[in-house]
Formats: C-alpha cells, sequence, structure tokens
C-alpha cells in the first residue's frame, strides 16, 4: 500500500494534483492509502507532469543560480549528493556526467597527486583542483543510488565518463544498479600526458535503469572520436560533441538532461542544441560563473564562449 501524501512528498507533485487524478480515474483509495495494483498507472502520470523538479528544489531551499524559463535551464550550486537528494523520484529521462574524480590524483603514482602544468594554480579552489567528491566505493554506490531514483524508470539512461584509474576502482560498481550496456572510448584523436604509453581516451559508461527503452538509433559505434579541447579555460572541459552523442543516442526532444558535477556546462550547451531541458548542479564557484556566463551567452546568440570550433572529426551522423 501507498500512501498519497508520500506519494505527493516523493515525486514532487502537488497533493492536489494527484488527489484530481486519483478520483478521475476511479482509483481505490482507503485511509488515504491505493494499492500497489494501481501504482504503475499513478506513477505513469507523475511521470509526465511538468515543472516537479523546479517544484521540489524550490521547496528544499536548493541554492539556484540560474533558470532561463523558456529553454528550461535551471543551475544550481550545490554538492552532488546532497543535490541528487532534492530531486524527486523517477523524474530525469538522461544522466549525462564526468565526474571529479580524487583517485587518479590520490593513489596513481603519477605526478604524487600534485597538479602539474597551467592548472595548478588556475581553478584551484581551497588549495584543490576541484571542491571535494570523495569517490570512495562507499561514497560511490551513494551517488549511483541516487542517480537510480532521480531516473525514470521508463526512459532513465545514464552515460558517466571515466578516466583508466577509475574505471579500474569504481567502474563495477555501476552494475550494482544499473544494467551496463556499452564500454564507450573516447578516442581524443591526439595523445596527452603519461609517464608510459601517452594517454587518448577515455572511457564512458552507458547504461539503462532496468528495462527501459533502446538508444535511438542502432548504427551508433561505440568509439567516439573527438579532439581534445586545448588551453580550455576550465579544467577538464569536455567537447559538447561529447555529451551531443549521448544525448543524441538517448534523448528526445523536451526530455529533462541532468549533470550534477557541470563543470563548465557542456553538457547544458549539448542539451539545449538537441532542444532538450536541463538541470544541473556544481560544488565550485568558478564553474558557476562560468557556466552562467557561458549558457546566457549561448541562448542569446548562438555563441560558444568556451569552445569556439566543433571537435568532431568524423561524420555527423552519430552525433547530432
Ligand atoms: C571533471 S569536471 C566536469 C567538467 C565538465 N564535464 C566540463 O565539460 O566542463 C568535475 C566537476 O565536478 C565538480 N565537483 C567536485 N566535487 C563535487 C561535489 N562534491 N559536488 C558537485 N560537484 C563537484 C568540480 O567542481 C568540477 O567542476
Amino acid at each position: 500500500m501507498y500512501k498519497t501524501s508520500e506519494i505527493a512528498a516523493e515525486y514532487g507533485i502537488a497533493k492536489s494534483l494527484l488527489t484530481k487524478y486519483i478520483k478521475e480515474e476511479n482509483i481505490p483509495v482507503v485511509n488515504e492509502e491505493i494499492s500497489k495494483k494501481y501504482f504503475q498507472t499513478i506513477l505513469s502520470f507523475i511521470e509526465n507532469t511538468e515543472n516537479r523538479i523546479e517544484k521540489k528544489l524550490k521547496e528544499s531551499n536548493a541554492t539556484f543560480k540560474y533558470n532561463d524559463e523558456k529553454n528550461k535551464v535551471n543551475i544550481y550550486q550545490d554538492d552532488v549528493i546532497t543535490f541528487l537528494k532534492k530531486l524527486p523520484s523517477n523524474s530525469v529521462d538522461v544522466i549525462t556526467t564526468d565526474p571529479a574524480y580524487s583517485g587518479m590524483n590520490n593513489k596513481l603514482k603519477l605526478g604524487k597527486g600534485r597538479i602539474v602544468g597551467k592548472y595548478a594554480d588556475k581553478g584551484k579552489e581551497n588549495g584543490k583542483w576541484f571542491g571535494e567528491f570523495e569517490d570512495s566505493e562507499k561514497n560511490y554506490s551513494i551517488f549511483l543510488t541516487e542517480c537510480q531514483r532521480v531516473l525514470k524508470k521508463s526512459t532513465g539512461h545514464i552515460y558517466i565518463m571515466f578516466d583508466s584509474y577509475s574505471l579500474l576502482s569504481l567502474g563495477n560498481i555501476v552494475r550494482n544498479h544499473f544494467d551496463v550496456k556499452n564500454l564507450i572510448t573516447w578516442d581524443k584523436v591526439n595523445i596527452g600526458m603519461g609517464h608510459y604509453f601517452r594517454r587518448r581516451h577515455e572511457y564512458i559508461i552507458f547504461a539503462t535503469n532496468g528495462n527501459t527503452r533502446k538508444i535511438r538509433n542502432r548504427s551508433f559505434p561505440d568509439v567516439w572520436r573527438f579532439k581534445r579541447i586545448h588551453n580550455s579555460k576550465y579544467p577538464t572541459q569536455k567537447p559538447v560533441e561529447v555529451f551531443q552523442a549521448m544525448i543524441n543516442a538517448s534523448a528526445e526532444e523536451n526530455y529533462t538532461i541532468c549533470d550534477p558535477f557541470l563543470g563548465s556546462a557542456s553538457s547544458a550547451i549539448a542539451a539545449i542544441k538537441n532542444n532538450c531541458n536541463f538541470v544541473g548542479c556544481d560544488i565550485s564557484d568558478k564553474s558557476m560563473e562560468t557556466s552562467i556566463n557561458r549558457i546566457s551567452k549561448y541562448l542569446e546568440d548562438g555563441t560558444d564562449i568556451l569552445q569556439k570550433k566543433s571537435m568532431a572529426v568524423d561524420d555527423k551522423i552519430f552525433w547530432e
């Protein structure tokens, strides 16, 4: 049995709206409770109810930073897990995200955890490259549990980016929460840093929230070639095309895309390009400033101030 008031709170829907629907559909209610049998019907109604995310975040006093009502872009400053906990269940269609892994710096004997090169000073907050995301197995599982809860059961797809180290240490945990469908290789075309073989790629785990819809086209490859961004204004800024490929494969117009490690908002620009709604957060002041400037300028006149040209090297069929 499910209590209507609890359903309303968890899924971020007004109780009056839910009660009206239950009455219209003649769903039996005993002591404010409905039986499991009718829950699925209610869930489908809830999934299609608009503005649940904004409503629930407002009620939770989330630190709201930017909103564009017409394009439905909402940006918040928050810690990833605190933020995800504020989102309604079953409310996001696709998560596309590129977490801050501290493991690479802390555990691999690469640079002894020091930040080297031009980002050593640029973008540092409290002496660190980014704000902390504790990428222990325990914390990572909490992160994935929340991702699973907020993703819709009918459409929920998730893309999580990994470097080589974090893939080995945390990648397997994704299988405890989602149906992993692919390990995508992002080939950056040109070699980067590295003390042994020089790094030219990253990984992206693609998974579904149970038995959801398929991707939009079965001819998409699992190796994606997009050049890395040199001299980026934001450390670890990724090409917009990487996120466009994810969104193009998994979303229809007006789907809601979420990125809780927003960085410089490359995922938000990709969502806007694909006519999708977007909700995202990041813990850092620099990310907020960069993202708000970037998104508002893009919405104003179509200029992407952080990525002037396309990073794609192949034809456009699968990512645009
Ligand atoms: C790898 S970067 C994302 C880069 C982004 N994909 C882009 O293209 O610009 C990871 C981001 O996670 C943020 N971050 C670190 N710890 C966080 C936390 N606990 N909660 C939310 N964001 C966090 C960092 O500030 C950083 O912007």
